[in-house]
């Protein structure tokens, strides 16, 4: 019986023995010692980790990529160099420090989680998997990452570029997120004896600088020769991802309200979409609403004149639904109070605000001739 070329290629792929799955650890951890990123969190190769910098990192690196963490981790490491030292400070600064890196909630974390440590466990965070998970912030993936990184503990933490990485070498069929338990289980595979933590760097680092979303540089990868997807020739097709409902489309309105160079804003409940951000008051986001609904609940102040309808609308796109805005302004005197749960801040530092995208728009839309 003769086979096609795709099919010979996975039977080799298949019969891959032992050795070679025995082997991946060991690849993985010397292409990670000639290929490290130098990251201001890592210890220099013979260091000892730093439990809490290690966690500051993994807590800052938990919705924001490397490149824009690394002053910040800096800046708080000068400022704040022990747990003890951050469990010392007031939130109000941690806050003032965290300014522009987004999502709040885990500003406030942290130093929960500071004072935790401090008074709780006399400065040291614990050494396993469980105990961290008990402290503010940490959930089930930092909780592992800190563990292996940290105290050395034999588990791997699971995030999007590992995921990546590992659907590819073992072309996993299964669509995320219900392959997420198998490539967890796949994952762990590729822990060595001993380096846990520096085997999830490793992929880590794989992910992030070769096994990249598209156009992967597989010829420069360590695990080529045993990669499933490289041998099928289909690698940029993992993971494979269950195809997204797009939900129903939302409208709404949104005011931009300017108080000479001031404009005003609010910041959203921690929970739920775009937690902790700021935005200009809104209406509420609802599917088939018209504009006279939306216009009605329109944010009230006193001297506020006429409201202005910018021409056109704002889109974006969310996860789980779009959403239109009409954008509407206003002018109002000097010395106008903000609403309860509103302030005035000034348009040239609007960018210390953490404003998500669609507020970008909404506001470049807004303050537009
Ligand atoms: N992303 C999350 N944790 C990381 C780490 N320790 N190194 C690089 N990227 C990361």
């Amino acid at each position: 019986m003769s086979l096609s070329g795709a099919a010979v290629r996975r039977k080799k792929v298949s019969s891959s023995n032992r050795e070679e799955a025995a082997a991946r650890p060991a690849l993985l951890l010397a292409w990670y010692d000639r290929h490290r990123r130098k990251l201001p969190w890592r210890p220099l190769p013979g260091e000892d980790p730093d439990p809490y910098r290690v966690w500051l990192s993994e807590i800052m690196l938990q919705q924001t990529g490397v490149k824009w963490v690394a002053p910040y981790f800096e800046k708080f490491v000068a400022r704040w160099p022990s747990v003890n030292d951050l469990g010392r400070a007031s939130l109000d600064d941690v806050l003032r420090m965290w300014a522009g890196l987004g999502y709040y909630s885990r500003a406030r974390n942290l130093h929960a989680c500071a004072v935790a440590v401090k008074r709780d466990h006399g400065g040291a965070f614990p050494d396993t998997e469980e105990g961290l998970r008990a402290l503010p912030g940490i959930g089930p993936y930092t909780a592992a990452a800190i563990a292996a990184i940290a105290f050395g503990r034999r588990t791997m933490p699971v995030d999007g570029n590992i995921e990546r990485v590992v659907s590819r070498l073992f072309a996993v069929e299964e669509p995320l997120p219900q392959a997420k338990p198998l490539i967890q289980q796949l994952a762990t595979t590729l822990l060595g004896a001993t380096r846990a933590g520096d085997s999830a760097q490793a992929l880590m680092d794989l992910g992030s600088t070769i096994c990249t979303p598209k156009k992967p540089a597989c010829a420069l990868c360590p695990l080529n020769d045993d990669c499933s997807g490289f041998a099928r020739g289909d690698q940029e097709t993992f993971p494979r991802k269950v195809a997204k409902k797009t939900g129903e489309l939302r409208r709404g309105a949104a005011f931009v309200v300017t108080r000479g160079d001031e404009l005003l804003v609010r910041t959203r409940p921690e929970k739920g979409l775009l937690g902790g951000m700021t935005e200009v008051p809104t209406s509420e986001w609802r599917a088939a609403q018209d504009d006279k609904a939306a216009l009605k609940q329109a944010v009230k102040l006193k001297g506020l004149g006429k409201w202005h309808r910018k021409a056109g609308v704002v889109t974006h796109v969310f996860t789980h639904f779009p959403l239109e805005l009409v954008v509407y302004t206003a002018t109002v005197p000097a010395r106008t109070r903000a609403p309860d749960g509103m302030r005035w801040v000034p348009i040239a530092t609007l960018s210390d605000e953490a404003l998500p995208n669609v507020m970008r728009k909404v506001i470049a839309h807004g303050l537009g001739e």
